[in-house]
């Protein structure tokens, strides 16, 4: 593969304080698509794109996105987290947007070639790890409304700390009564732009009443809880881990999985269900209602501690994280960190 390096290097961050998303390393991979083929990926310093003002992801949103992480771990040994399978996903997005698919194990390839070049950049500070954003955008110009003859795919990479302001602290989640994020037979299942998009205004409203983020029913009924956005949710109900079943409007979060792995594996009672919110009232009201928590890469396992629901405030747990989120917390993040043996095939080594 072809690379070319910056002749600038940026400085670096402090990595004790990253937030999340805000820096980005010296480069970043590049592969353009034309004539119903890819070209050969690039290496090329990090840099702003030129694009013509007619470029048909900036009127139709026709652009898709992964995310995913890297670790380095004390004694410098590189890794990173299921990556074919963010790219499996990928390729599932593309299909769903009229987009070209990706070869896997090219991709993953030039992925690991990229983290190896911007090793460097990936924090070791407790909960930092640097951050992959593979990304593909219809780049053709021409405004007419079918899919475009040419794309883009990119991987920008960020050194991330926590993805919530409070780090570890439970958030709060108001679940969203009016707006919803996805239909069935919508692109709730693919990992597209739009979604995020159309989720800003709900989000807005849920802060100016003092929540994180939302927590989307289903756009049917109205009754069913889907995911948060930036994570897919998970409940503790009479001890069993309930999450949302992938009914085609919820995306098929990959830490989502691997945490109903841990529980299946560890004989821990869990159930892929439909989860309404009439039960988790009930449930809370009668005490048996006793963690929640959402997983996501960005956040990890990120444990929920009030949910706003009909004006009402459901503290969970006294707001604290819970035993089976601290169990999970600890466990996932184990195998990520490489201080615990991987028993899932999850861990792909660089070095
Ligand atoms: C992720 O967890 O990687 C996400 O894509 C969620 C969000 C930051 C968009």
């Amino acid at each position: 593969m072809k690379i070319t390096k910056t002749q600038h290097p940026k400085q670096k961050p402090d990595f004790s304080k990253l937030g999340f998303g805000k820096y980005f390393t010296d480069h970043m991979l590049v592969m353009d698509y034309e004539n119903g083929a890819w070209k050969e990926p690039e290496i090329v310093p990090y840099a702003p794109f030129e694009m013509d003002p007619s470029t048909t992801v900036l009127h139709y949103g026709q652009g898709i996105f992964e995310g995913l992480k890297a670790y380095k771990n004390a004694e410098g040994k590189i890794t990173l987290f299921r990556p074919r399978d963010n790219l499996i996903r990928m390729n599932n997005s593309a299909r769903r947007l009229c987009m070209p698919e990706l070869d896997v194990d090219s991709m993953l390839q030039a992925m690991k070639e990229l983290v190896l070049l911007e090793q460097d950049w990936i924090p070791t500070e407790p909960g930092t790890a640097l951050y992959l954003r593979p990304t593909m955008v219809g780049t053709a110009a021409e405004l007419g409304v079918h899919p475009s003859s040419k794309y883009r795919f990119y991987i920008i990479l960020s050194p991330v700390g926590a993805y919530y302001a409070t780090g570890l602290k439970p958030t709060r989640i108001l679940i969203e009564e009016h707006f919803v994020r996805a239909p069935l037979g919508g692109t709730g299942e693919a990992k597209c732009m739009g979604n995020y998009a159309a989720s800003l205004l709900a989000g807005n409203v849920a802060k100016e009443k003092g929540y994180e983020q939302v927590l989307w029913l289903d756009a049917k009924e109205h009754k069913y809880v889907e995911e948060v956005g930036a994570m897919n949710m998970f409940f503790v109900i009479d001890g069993v881990v309930k999450t949302p079943a992938l009914v085609g409007s919820i995306l098929p979060g990959i830490t989502r999985n691997s945490v109903l792995q841990i529980l299946r594996k560890e004989g821990m009672p869990c159930e892929e269900t439909r989860v309404s919110v009439d039960e988790i009232v009930k449930a809370y009201e009668e005490g048996r209602l006793t963690e929640a928590f959402g997983s996501g890469t960005a956040a990890v396992i990120s444990p929920v501690g009030v949910l706003g629901y009909q004006g009402k405030d459901l503290v969970i747990n006294g707001n604290e994280m819970g035993p089976i989120t601290s169990y999970l917390y600890d466990k996932l993040t184990g195998i990520q960190y490489g201080r615990e043996k991987d028993e899932y095939g999850w861990i792909v080594a660089l070095n």
